[in-house]
């Protein structure tokens, strides 16, 4: 089961590579795959070349495509038509500017360990009903492996703010699956020195995922006290001033050091108003977001937001519609905590509503329960494979194809 169409090279000019896909064109960044040349069979994720592949490989997979391709986007299209609604009109706006393509990532959840103290999630330090776990290196490694195996090409790697991944440990670790996987590294382990992001990028990761949560300073400051912790690898002259202005300079800062940027925000948090998540719409956009990651709060009954309310399915599908229409070229993600709460219909009104990615779990299932970030998680129960056909199986319903195919 592969996750991406392969392409070939038909033009190189600089760091970017055209490649064809059935007679469409896109373009690629070549430097994870620095012999590529014109004529090439090649894999591409998030914009960047990920791998070369051989003529007979590249054949094969394609004649499994050839006959849904064209298919599915037709498909897409006429669901596409007559725009009625908010949600229709930002589909219409997702379809004609990026066509069926739809991103599904792995995601590897490596330790639930936190030193920080946010309010609305499960594993904050002060949470002693957790049970915690740490992957070492080597677990880390055959998780990727396993998750390779089932043909992600895009992986996430999350943790907490865990200080026992010390930078030196992270580097090893993205430098340990490149020279194993073409695969494209995310990194998403919070707060850390921009010396450190910068360590991970050299290694070979090209994406970073950290959301800023909220971009009201007041509900910023509630819900984000101050860890007891320092950070692990904060660089001289960074830190303090204000939190949610740090937190958004360290974002600008991996975005300008060249990584895609995975944020956004949560919906639904105590004191926010419907202003509020506009303002976190534009934030998302202006820190020049290639993936758009928000969701519903939800939660968790051993943190001190225990009794508050989940959003309504409504709010979470204008803040998507909205968003799409605002940036019609951005990915946007569906998240677990969307799928938690309202299922596979859930999902699919999303993707009916302008979203276009997918997140898979791909953590040990032995783990999967204790990432405990809010209760009942989406896909901590289900086996990867049944998960894959799951979604494959929703998206090919709407016409979509689980590919990366735009950039
Ligand atoms: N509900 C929804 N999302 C949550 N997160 C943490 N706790 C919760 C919760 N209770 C999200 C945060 C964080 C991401 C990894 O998980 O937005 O950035």
């Amino acid at each position: 089961m592969c996750y991406a169409i392969p392409g070939r090279i038909i033009g190189i000019n600089g760091r970017t590579a055209t490649v064809d896909y059935f007679g469409e064109k896109r373009r690629a960044y070549t430097d994870l795959v620095e012999d590529a040349a014109v004529g090439d069979n090649v894999y591409a994720q998030g914009g960047f070349l990920i791998r070369k592949i051989s003529q007979e490989e590249a054949d094969e997979v394609l004649r499994t495509w050839e006959d849904i391709f064209f298919k599915l986007k037709e498909q897409d299209k006429k669901l596409a038509q007559d725009p009625k609604n908010l949600y229709e009109r930002a589909n219409a706006v997702r379809q004609g500017r990026q066509d069926n393509s739809c991103c599904v990532h792995g995601i590897i959840e490596f330790s639930n360990y936190c030193r920080c103290e946010c309010l609305y999630c499960g594993i904050r330090s002060g949470n002693n009903n957790v049970r915690r776990y740490r992957m070492e290196t080597p677990e880390i490694l055959s998780a990727v492996d396993e998750a390779v195996s089932h043909g992600f090409q895009a992986l996430v790697l999350q943790s907490g703010e865990d200080p026992y991944y010390t930078d030196d440990k992270l580097e090893v670790i993205v430098r340990e699956i490149r020279a194993r996987h073409p695969v494209l590294i995310f990194v998403s382990v919070g707060e850390r020195s921009a010396a450190a992001y910068k360590r991970m990028y050299d290694a070979g990761a090209r994406g970073v995922q950290l959301r800023f949560e909220t971009s009201n300073p007041e509900i910023y400051k509630k819900i984000k006290p101050p860890s007891p912790r320092p950070s692990p690898s904060r660089g001289e002259g960074e830190g303090g001033g204000d939190p949610l202005e740090n937190r958004l300079r360290l974002i600008r800062n991996v975005k300008d050091m060249g990584y895609l940027v995975v944020t956004g925000f949560l919906i639904g948090l105590p004191g926010q108003k419907n202003d509020d998540i506009m303002r976190d719409i534009k934030t998302t956009a202006g820190l020049g977001a290639e993936m758009f990651s928000f969701g519903p709060f939800i939660p968790h009954p051993q943190t001190p937001l225990a009794d508050e309310r989940t959003p309504s399915l409504k709010k979470v599908l204008n803040s998507v519609a909205n968003a799409r229409i605002m940036n019609p070229d951005a990915k946007i993600l569906v998240t677990t905590a969307l799928e938690t709460l309202w299922g596979l219909d859930g999902a699919k009104s999303a993707l009916m509503a302008g979203a276009n990615s997918l997140m898979i779990n791909v953590t040990p299932e032995k783990y999967r329960p204790f990432y405990d970030i809010y209760p009942d998680r989406f896909g901590t129960k289900i086996r990867i494979e049944e998960h894959i056909d799951i979604v494959v199986g929703l998206l090919r319903s709407i016409g979509r194809a689980a590919t990366d195919l735009s950039v």
